[in-house]
């Protein structure tokens, strides 16, 4: 973990209504997929840090927060940076049939991990539109996702704390059923303290207690998650 400064260089309106910054900073600040930065711009009354994730399937560093960017933050504004934070994705080098599925609106933060194992058949499943994909990525919708799991070797999963309870049903398992598969979940929480006060604010509920989104995750192993 670094604590380090960015400068905010564009700003684009994402395919999903989102915005997306590109900034430019050291790469040991860089988030692996499924880690996030903390963001502020050092004002006295500024807001807390902005949680931002990695949001491209490209090198250069694009990142997206689910929360809304303060509206002063534009091109140029240099930005105190700290992490890369939590744990991300661990897509194992042998998983050949990958599905990537957002179940919260865009695909951003599931969009880094199209390229890590290149020889791999990767689904993706969304209800949001659509950014520009490789060709060889399919595309289906949510609805369609119970489908896919039987082909699946990893399960990139992203979904908001909320959505755990129902998880089940969203992928057409059984009660107390688990994918077969390998899958790793991004719960996105709010994050107010990034680990820094222990405020608990983002536990998730677990097999043995509570985890905590900012240290333990966000990205989870789904069989350490009670839902
Ligand atoms: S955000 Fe405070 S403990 Fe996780």
């Amino acid at each position: 973990m670094q604590n380090g400064k960015g400068r905010i260089t564009e700003i684009i309106y994402g395919f999903d209504d989102r915005l997306l910054l590109r900034v430019d900073c050291s790469s040991a600040l860089t988030p692996a997929p499924g880690q996030y930065l903390l963001a502020d711009d050092g004002l006295a009354d500024s807001v807390l840090a902005v949680p931002f994730f990695r949001a491209s399937s490209t090198p250069e560093l694009i990142l997206q927060s689910p929360i809304p960017v303060p509206s002063h933050w534009v091109p140029g504004v240099e930005l105190h940076l700290r992490g890369p934070l939590g744990h991300g994705f661990n897509l194992p080098a042998e998983a050949a049939h990958i599905v990537l599925a957002s179940l919260r609106g865009g695909l951003a933060r599931l969009l880094p991990l199209i390229h890590q194992n290149p020889q791999a058949d990767i689904a993706i499943f969304t209800d949001a539109v659509l950014p520009d994909l490789p060709v060889s990525v399919e595309a289906r919708p949510i609805a369609d996702l119970p489908d896919a799991l039987p082909w699946a070797d990893f399960l990139a999963l992203d979904l908001t704390i909320e959505m755990l309870p129902n998880l089940r049903a969203i992928l057409g398992l059984a009660p107390h059923q688990r994918p077969a598969c390998i899958a790793q979940v991004l719960v996105i929480s709010p994050m107010p303290c990034g680990a820094l006060a222990e405020c608990g604010v983002c536990a998730v509920s677990a097999r043995k207690g509570y985890k905590l989104a900012c240290k333990d995750g966000p990205v989870f192993d789904l069989k350490q998650l009670q839902w």
